[in-house]
């Protein structure tokens, strides 16, 4: 006890008073003294004492009157009476008074410095321990974490201020309460498999995650730190700390999500070369038997055009599935135009009107009149719309009548968005199936009927575009997929290509056709002598270079990779020679591209027809380009 321990003595005797205080400030007390009991607590406003050593009789009033006025006065005081005529009632109502000791006159100095230095370490003590307290209490108050202390049969004895808040329950109706009731049942299972493990002795961890139910019936992911309270070898309780970690929960799973996408994208990118290269090795051989069978349907006889026309269908059903690779794979850049959605949603359907109508599906077209055009590949979007509607098609099957297939687009209010949706009454996609159902491959039809790629393919277009997909439909039956593409703006943009208009498909022109591969040079000749036109051919750009410096074409379709001269270097030596010639060129394209040629496309926004090649297709751009002033 460094600090000298400070000791009222208050006596209305004056020699007795003085005596006392003599005697204390010679032992090292600090000393003061009161006559009465107002003086006495006036000097108790201006000083702390220790202790007060009280004659029980004073002149303004009783002693234990000012017993009761000193305990308001400074609560921490230890007062000790001293009397020269108490009764045993007055003393026990000293002590009931929570004075610490009363002794009887005459007063013997060693015992009453003994009594008197037992109060001031009482005093003390007890000063200590609240003041620990005091500390123990702001910490508890403060911290950012739940304090949880339970009672061996798990209730609650204390809880903080933060317990209060993670809980959502008061400090009072946590009391008592068994702290497993606050877990949601799944985190109360396995808090309950815990405590097995620890009552049989098995070393556990000390921390664990739970899920709390608050108050409000809302949940919260914590992390807890249990921790045993032992006293004298016996587990007495237990202490909870209890930290929300619902942020880093948040965190946690958004980086899971950002690995598996970057997963996903990985996957497609090794998946791509694959895809392009084996859709490569086919598209040549794809062409010729789509091309051939499509020149003998309109020249055999009926029973060999229709087989022509069954071997056409299959084959065109292996170039889709080609194209769906490339596409997937982005191997092939964008062939953006002026595009009218809603001239797509009616082709897409008119495509598979005959399918639907066999199957009994109504379809709704509910198109905007004032769609805003889109700057979009339209061949790529034609896909997207095929294989959504494909996909309703094939879930109506399984429902029972009536089916119905709606297909709906509308502008956005400020214009600057397009939205389409395509719904059905099919039986809709369970909940399980949600997330995963734009992974490539991902399906639930069996093999054969579907390879999982129509909505793969679907988003990569849509993204493509800058644009959104999404199931829009909840739980139970009827999907509804919606698509949100930005109407890009004019300046955006570069002149689009001619479209074409006619109807009347133009012949007898010259063509000069520049490949490599004998096979597809021929297709070209079959195809392009059929429709009435002249045709010449080469095998890289030099020989085309001569031919021209020969002839004159009103079409060249020319393959990008060749030989000695390729697409590219031939249309620098056309812009070189003869630039008027530009406009009539149309590229064929097919397999893998470099980004070389990629951005050597998108460059010079040359028509283009990509393998493998449909008749369609052909006609559609050879006319594009003849059509064109
Ligand atoms: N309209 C729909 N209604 C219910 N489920 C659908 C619908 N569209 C797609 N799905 C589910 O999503 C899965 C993936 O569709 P996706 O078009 O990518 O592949 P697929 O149709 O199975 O095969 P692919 O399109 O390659 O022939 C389907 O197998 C199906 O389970
Ligand atoms: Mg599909």
């Amino acid at each position: 006890m460094s600090q000298r321990a400070s000791v009222l003595v208050v006596d209305g005797h004056r020699a007795s008073r003085e005596s006392v205080s003599d005697v204390l400030t010679a032992k090292g007390f600090t000393v003061e003294t009161a006559a009465t009991g107002a003086e006495s607590l006036d000097r108790l406003r201006h000083h702390a004492f220790d202790a007060a050593i009280v004659d029980i009789k004073l002149p303004d009033v009783s002693g234990l009157e000012l017993l009761r006025a000193l305990r308001t006065e400074a609560p921490a005081l230890e007062v000790v009476f001293i009397t020269g005529y108490g009764t045993p009632q007055t003393a026990i109502e000293a002590i009931d008074g929570a004075a610490f000791a009363y002794l009887t006159k005459p007063i013997e100095m060693e015992h009453l410095l003994a009594v008197l230095r037992r109060a001031i370490e009482r005093r003390r003590l007890t000063q200590a321990l609240r003041e620990s307290e005091e500390r123990y209490r702001l910490i508890a108050e403060n911290i950012r974490d739940g304090i949880f202390l339970v009672d061996p049969d798990g209730r609650v004895l204390f809880a903080n201020r933060r317990a209060e808040e993670l809980s959502g329950h008061s400090q009072a109706e946590l009391a008592g309460r068994p702290i497993l009731s606050l877990l949601a049942p799944e985190s109360l299972a396995r808090a309950e498999e815990r405590l097995a493990a620890i009552r049989a002795g098995q070393d556990v961890p000390p921390s664990f995650e739970a899920e709390l139910v608050r108050k409000d019936g809302t949940r919260l992911w914590v992390e807890a730190h249990d921790t045993p309270i032992v006293r004298d070898d016996r587990v007495v309780g237990r202490l909870g700390l209890v930290r929300d970690v619902t942020e880093r929960k948040r965190a946690e799973a958004e980086l899971a999500r950002q690995r598996d996408t970057l997963y996903q994208s990985e996957k497609l990118a090794a998946m791509g070369q694959l895809l392009a290269g084996v859709a490569h090795e086919l598209n040549n051989p794809l062409s010729v038997v789509i091309g051939h069978a499509a020149i003998l349907r309109s020249t055999a006889d009926t029973s060999i055009a229709e087989r022509a026309n069954r071997i056409g269908q299959a084959a065109e059903r292996c170039a889709r599935i080609v194209k769906n690779f490339l596409a997937l794979a982005r191997q092939r850049p964008l062939e953006r135009e002026e595009v009218s959605l809603n001239q797509i949603v009616r082709e897409a359907v008119e495509l598979v009107a005959y399918q639907l109508r066999v199957d009994d599906v109504d379809v709704v077209q509910d198109l905007a009149q004032d769609l805003p055009l889109l700057w979009a590949d339209s061949h790529q979007f034609h896909q997207v719309l095929v294989n959504l509607v494909a996909n309703a098609h094939q879930a109506m099957r399984e429902t029972a009548r009536p089916r119905r297939l709606t297909l709906r687009t509308r502008a956005a209010a400020d214009r600057r968005w397009i939205t389409l949706e395509v719904g059905d009454t099919g039986p809709g996609v369970p909940t399980r199936h949600r997330a995963r159902l734009f992974e490539p491959f991902f399906t639930t039809k069996p093999a054969g009927a579907g390879t999982g790629l129509g909505l793969a393919l679907c988003k990569g277009v849509v993204e493509e575009h800058s644009g959104r997909i999404a199931l829009a439909s909840g739980d139970g039956p009827g999907a509804v997929f919606r698509i949100e593409l930005p109407v890009e703006t004019s300046e955006a943009r570069s002149p689009a290509p001619p479209r074409a208009a006619a109807t009347t498909r133009i012949s007898g022109r010259r063509v000069l056709v520049v490949d490599d591969e004998p096979d597809i040079v021929r297709l070209f000749v079959d195809i392009l002598v059929a429709d009435g036109h002249w045709v010449e051919t080469a095998s890289d750009g030099i020989e085309a270079l001569e031919s021209l410096d020969r002839s004159e074409y009103d079409l060249i379709l020319c393959d990008l990779r060749m030989p000695k001269l390729d697409g590219a270097g031939f249309y620098r030596e056309l812009a070189q020679r003869r630039p008027e010639l530009l406009r009539r060129i149309v590229f064929i394209t097919g397999d893998t591209l470099t980004p070389e040629s990629t951005r050597f496309l998108e460059h010079v926004g040359v028509p283009m027809l990509t393998k493998p090649l449909t008749l369609d297709d052909i006609h559609r751009v050879t006319q594009q380009v003849l059509q064109a002033p």
